[in-house]
């Protein structure tokens, strides 16, 4: 293994798309931002330098940064952000890691134009567990707003209501034939006919989910969140922002061009949203005309039947392979349940400088076990390695106060019991603690599927469902589930999950739409050090940003 060296200068560009020119952030001036290669357990040192006038910081979305919690990158969590005109060097290796991840920005919305793809190929030597494609391509999806994010973001707090749906779904910073002064802005793959093509998709839209496929083609999923999977085929994917996605994809139609689609799966009602596909295209190469391109068939914006039915597709790749060896706890020394979704304050209780543009003239809000997580005022992990007070406590519940029907008619919650409380609470877990987390998704103002990612472990995803979890009937995966970082918990519905806690820091979990994040569906869990060397966290970098 060896030392790659990275230079991210993080610096406002223009970009123009959808007949506009506008102003944004990106790093080295790139939309998406430049992509990091790697071998499994290569170190990488990523400078990242910050020439705009605004808060910065990187998250390395799906490493699971053992021993070194310090380079995560969560703002407020595990650093300060760094500010205008400084640099900080993040540090680590991806230890037992290979497969398709990605890097974006873990402040405010920045993420919207500061990502881009992590991609960690297999150790020297070493193959992939299915045939080599003949080409690799990488397909970062995101979502574009002609209106400047960070306004957006002030707006949505300011009003207590919910963000607009955003201008075009984006394909490698493009958004296809058919928006508005798009038509050349289009992303192409050429392929050859018979052969054989790998796509790494990453979902790094800002608070939408998404559905990709490819017309005419059948997809052989092999890795999901950088971990390889049983390979199943299928028509179409959906992939939740934080999730990615490996596919093999053969060129086996007649010579034409083909659309790769990329369209919104949104179950919730009442929730504004951009309902219109972005195409890119599969250009056979040698054909003569010009061709009109074949149209894929997608599910339907709210089919959560198939988004279910594709997720129970996904599998470890174990027993059939030394690349994925399974250690699924199945003994558990720490038993969560965590009810997840969104809430309203009533206003006159909150921030007098808020209007009140939220459901029943309240303020939209999101909770944990009814705890809307407010960020402290240094990082988490500064706090709790230098026993600074106050600024987090550690009694965060691991059931909510009360166990009532979660998803029925959503109860009008202004006033009554499941007004969130806010503040800043960790859940503690001793060092190799077998953890198991329910989510449950509730009802208060209408349901919606959370993607709920956690920083510093993969998990094995036992099982999901819809409805409410009862655990005489849940029927849970324990011989291969998968391995990942970012579960879509259903609409209305529930996931479990089990991870070891043997990675000591302040991780954080939180939904994957960055709104929800805003509106506090997050927590932090804080992971004791053990014994000995291996199981301690190494005092700070020097240069770590402080508030
Ligand atoms: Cu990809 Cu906390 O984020």
């Amino acid at each position: 293994s060896v030392t790659r060296y990275y230079d991210f200068k993080v610096q406002t560009a223009s970009i123009t798309k959808l007949c506009k020119t506008s102003t944004v952030v990106t790093v080295n001036r790139m939309y998406p931002g430049p992509t990091i290669y790697a071998r499994e357990d290569d170190r990488v040192v990523v400078k990242v330098t910050n020439l705009t006038p605004y808060n910065i910081s990187i998250h390395w979305h799906g490493v699971r940064q053992r021993l070194t919690c310090w380079f995560d990158g969560p703002a407020y969590i595990t650093q300060c952000p760094i500010q205008a005109g400084q640099s900080f060097k993040y540090r680590f290796t991806f230890l037992n890691q290979r497969g398709t991840l990605f890097w974006h920005a873990h402040i405010s919305w920045l993420r919207a134009t500061v990502h881009g793809p992590l991609i960690i190929y297999p150790k020297q030597g070493v193959s992939y567990p299915f045939e080599p494609p003949v080409e690799e391509h990488v397909i970062v999806l995101g979502e574009y707003w002609l209106r400047d994010i960070q306004d957006l973001e002030r707006q949505v707090k300011e009003s207590g209501g919910g963000p607009p749906g955003s201008d075009a779904y984006i394909l490698n910073g493009h958004p296809g034939p058919l928006h508005n002064c798009s038509r050349d802005d289009v992303y192409t793959i050429n392929v050859t006919q018979g052969k054989k093509y790998l796509l790494r998709i990453i979902n790094a839209a800002l608070n939408m989910e998404h559905f990709f496929g490819v017309a005419q083609h059948t997809m052989t999923v092999v890795e999901a969140d950088g971990e390889y999977t049983k390979p199943f085929d299928t028509s179409f994917l959906m992939l939740t922002p934080g999730q990615t996605y490996n596919v093999l994809i053969k060129a086996d139609q007649p010579i034409g061009k083909y659309y790769m689609a990329l369209s919104p799966y949104m179950p919730a009602k009442s929730v504004p949203f951009l309902n219109k596909t972005s195409y890119a295209i599969l250009d056979y190469v040698k054909h003569t005309k010009s061709m009109i391109p074949h149209e894929p068939i997608l599910p339907n914006v709210n089919d959560t039947e198939s988004v279910q039915a594709f997720a129970d597709q996904v599998k470890n790749l174990y027993p059939n392979q030394h690349w994925s060896p399974i250690d699924v706890p199945l003994k558990i020394d720490k038993s969560l349940f965590f009810t997840i979704g969104l809430n309203v304050l009533s206003c006159n209780s909150s921030d007098p400088d808020r209007s009140c543009q939220g459901p029943n003239g309240g303020i939209f809000a999101a909770s944990v076990n009814n705890i809307s997580f407010r960020r402290p005022m240094v990082s988490l992990l500064n706090a709790y390695y230098n026993n600074l007070e106050g600024y987090f406590s550690t009694n965060f519940p691991d059931k909510p106060e009360k166990m009532y029907d979660f998803v029925n008619e959503a109860p009008n919650n202004i006033g009554v019991d499941t007004q969130p409380a806010i503040g800043t609470q960790v859940s503690v877990l001793e060092y190799g603690w077998a953890v198991q987390v329910i989510f449950q998704d509730t009802g208060t103002v209408g349901t919606e599927n959370h993607p709920i990612h956690l920083h510093g472990f993969s998990f094995y995803l036992l099982g999901t469902g819809l409805g409410n979890f009862n655990s005489a009937t849940a029927i849970l995966n324990f011989y291969d589930p998968p391995y990942r970082n970012t579960v879509g918990v259903p609409v209305g519905g529930w996931a479990v999950i089990r991870f070891r806690a043997d990675n000591p820091g302040v991780w954080f979990m939180h939904c994957h739409l960055d709104v929800h994040t805003t509106w506090g569906l997050s927590m932090a869990f804080l992971v004791k050090n053990g014994k000995g060397k291996m199981q301690t966290l190494p005092s700070p970098p020097p240069d770590l940003p402080l508030c």
